[in-house]
């Protein structure tokens, strides 16, 4: 039983996920000294999508990261970075954020006693995660910049005070989220064709192809996926090929205009031969829509990006057919309900009788 509990309740014989680090022991940078904090992160849903496959005319696989505890893949490395700074005796992380890694550093950071700072950019993050970080303690700076000024300044802190940092540039957080890769292998019995994710800071395209390559290595996988990162029109420095200065988009989870991973997604698009591509803010928001429409899967819109390459890849004709692809979807909907609801019909008001809600509902 590691330092913060997780302990095993013995009754039916029912089995529970393990968390990714637990899961994934032998394949991760910890030893039986390392104090392991989880909150059962990892195990999520890969669910076939009937009227994706149908539309794409490929075999597509959804990813569901929005079931992880704090919504978001963020989770998986943030066990890891966690459970590695109470190792080195940490008492307060912090991190720059869009939102999502700022909930996910915030919940591990109090579950392990230790004290969550978070950078986020001013005005630009979705209620639910602002609420994430409120409600598990953090102290929260809004900073005047973006999401690179904040990440600045969360390496200078680090850097000149006792507190340690729990963004992407922390390997270890790599090495958490790569267990992404090795659930999908487990589960298809081998890796897909296409693996298609959304990028901003390019730690979770790195980290994925980090694992399937692992895994190939290991012979536990027969081939390597291609993969295919999608970048918000307004903030693509990858696929400009330069800094964004001033990166605008509705999607403020990959609002980012100088990536921290940038050279290592570059690598993972050209050994494996894959893309990375930019879509436009309409097009994030007409694949959000029918991902939850369709599939039943609410994901927050920067996670919709993946989809909405897939979308236009197909539209172009240069989506090859046929394939096993996998999408991450790395966020839930529910953090960012602002999109779901802005032009949709308000529900008609009916009094407590059958006919009229008959009448209403055109039955
Ligand atoms: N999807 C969501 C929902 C995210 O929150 C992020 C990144 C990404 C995709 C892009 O992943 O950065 O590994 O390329 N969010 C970070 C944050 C930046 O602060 O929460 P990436």
């Amino acid at each position: 039983m590691g330092l913060f509990g997780n302990k095993t309740a013995k009754s039916s014989g029912a089995h529970q996920w393990r968390g990714v680090i637990e899961e994934y022991r032998d394949r991760l940078p910890v030893s039986a000294k390392t104090p392991i904090v989880s909150l059962r992160e990892g195990g999520t849903p890969l669910i076939y999508a009937c009227y994706l496959s149908e539309l794409l005319g490929n075999d597509v696989w959804i990813k569901f990261e929005g079931t992880n505890p704090t919504g978001s893949f963020k989770d998986r490395g943030m066990t890891m970075a966690i459970s590695k700074a109470a190792e080195d005796g940490a008492k307060a992380v912090i991190c720059a954020s869009t939102g999502n890694t700022s909930a996910s550093a915030a919940a591990y950071a109090v579950k392990a006693g230790m004290r969550p700072v978070v950078l986020i950019p001013n005005g630009k993050i979705a209620m639910g995660k602002l609420a994430q970080a409120i409600a598990h303690d953090s102290t929260i700076l809004q900073v005047n910049g973006n999401f690179d000024d904040c990440l600045t300044l969360a390496r200078d802190l680090a850097t000149d005070y006792p507190v340690a940092l729990v963004n992407s540039v922390n390997p270890y957080r790599i090495e958490g989220q790569k267990t992404g890769a090795f659930e999908v292998v487990d589960l298809l019995g081998d890796a897909p064709d296409l693996h298609v994710l959304p990028v901003g800071n390019a730690g979770n395209i790195t980290a994925y192809w980090k694992g399937y390559r692992e895994y190939n290595q290991d012979r536990i996988s027969s081939k390597l996926p291609q993969m295919w990162g999608f970048q918000a029109a307004g903030s693509a420095p990858i696929v400009k090929n330069k800094t964004i200065t001033n990166p605008e988009t509705i999607a403020t989870a990959i609002r980012i205009g100088n990536p921290a991973s940038w050279a290592q997604a570059i690598e993972a698009r050209d050994s494996s031969g894959g893309v990375i591509d930019s879509v436009t803010d309409r097009e994030i928001l007409a694949a959000y829509r029918l991902i939850a429409a369709k599939e039943g899967i609410f994901v927050e819109p920067s996670s919709a990006a993946g989809l909405a390459g897939l979308i236009k890849y197909k539209k172009a004709k240069k989506l090859p057919t046929g394939k096993k692809i996998v999408i991450t979807v790395t966020g839930h909907g529910l953090k960012d309900v602002q999109w779901a609801l802005e032009g949709a019909a308000k529900p008609k008001i009916v009094p407590v009788n059958a006919k009229a809600a008959a009448k209403a509902l055109g039955l």
